[in-house]
């Protein structure tokens, strides 16, 4: 009996600590040769937790480059309390943007403010608008891009830093409106180089070179993806204790008994 208590406590455990544990790992991306760079991120580990004034840094990124190609639909801006603006700054934020609503009685859209409630305000109206514009590639919604690239933000950092030229032996051909990406799948990238150093101006005194704006966005998108990993980890390691703590009891029981 013992030893089935025993059992159970550490395959719950274990659960408990591969959920807890979860991403982490960095692999390298398909189809191309180059590892991809492997940041020390401040959320990665078991007590890893989102960098408050990187996420806030990335935001900014996110809004004044990125935003002009990619949406991140499922995230509100209410949301953004959780990089530490009050819902007045979030309330702030969400006006200066433009939302299309309706039909009002009349039966017609109408502009208004954004409010917090709003999704991010996409930059094209639909799929086949935002191809036109791209050169004929969509620029995928940043929402779950961490999550659904091998990689996660490495990849990300890894895509926004790996423009080069590409090198002599090169095997493929890069068209017009194209870019050798060392970390693209394939080495080709429809997205021109989004990133340069000092075009977007940080208050805090960061440094504001490709790296670290490349940094700071993929610190906030792996948050959009995955906003309540700190709850998570929290969880995994409460769970952890409680197992600890129940697994001594029956052992402490078990001993009284005469059984153990
Ligand atoms: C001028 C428009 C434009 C801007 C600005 C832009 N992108 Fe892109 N992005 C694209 C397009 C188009 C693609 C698709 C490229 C392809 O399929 O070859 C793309 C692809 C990507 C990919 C690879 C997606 C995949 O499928 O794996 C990532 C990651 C990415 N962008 C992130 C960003 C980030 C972060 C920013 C802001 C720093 C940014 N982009 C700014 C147009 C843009």
């Amino acid at each position: 009996m013992k030893k089935v208590v025993l059992t159970t406590c550490s395959a719950l455990a274990v659960l408990a600590l591969s959920s807890a544990f979860g991403s982490g790992v960095s692999y390298a991306s398909e189809g191309n040769a180059h590892p991809l760079p492997n940041i020390q991120w401040s959320f990665d580990g078991p007590f890893g937790t989102y960098d408050k004034a990187s996420l806030q840094r990335g935001l900014l990124v996110y809004r004044q480059v990125c935003s002009a190609c990619h949406s991140l639909d499922r995230v509100a801006y209410r949301n953004l309390t959780a990089l530490g603006y009050s819902e007045d700054q979030v309330k702030a934020i969400a006006g200066e943007y433009t939302i299309v609503d309706g039909p009002n009685d009349e039966g017609e859209m109408f502009e208004r403010a954004g409010r917090p409630s709003d999704h991010f305000k996409a930059p094209f109206v639909n799929e086949q608008a935002a191809i036109a514009a791209n050169g004929g590639a969509l620029p995928p919604d940043l929402s779950l891009i961490t999550k659904a690239r091998v990689g996660g933000a490495n990849y990300v950092f890894g895509v926004l830093t790996g423009y080069a030229e590409a090198p002599v032996d090169f095997e493929g051909t890069i068209l017009d409106g194209q870019y050798y990406n060392k970390h693209m799948t394939g080495n080709v990238i429809k997205m021109p180089p989004p990133l340069t150093a000092g075009g977007v101006a940080y208050e805090d005194g960061y440094p504001t070179s490709v790296e670290q704006y490349a940094k700071d966005v993929s610190t906030f998108l792996a948050w959009a993806a995955e906003p309540e990993m700190e709850h998570r980890k929290q969880m995994g390691f409460k769970v952890i204790l409680f197992l600890l703590a129940f697994a001594s009891i029956m052992y402490a029981v078990k001993k009284r008994m005469g059984l153990a």
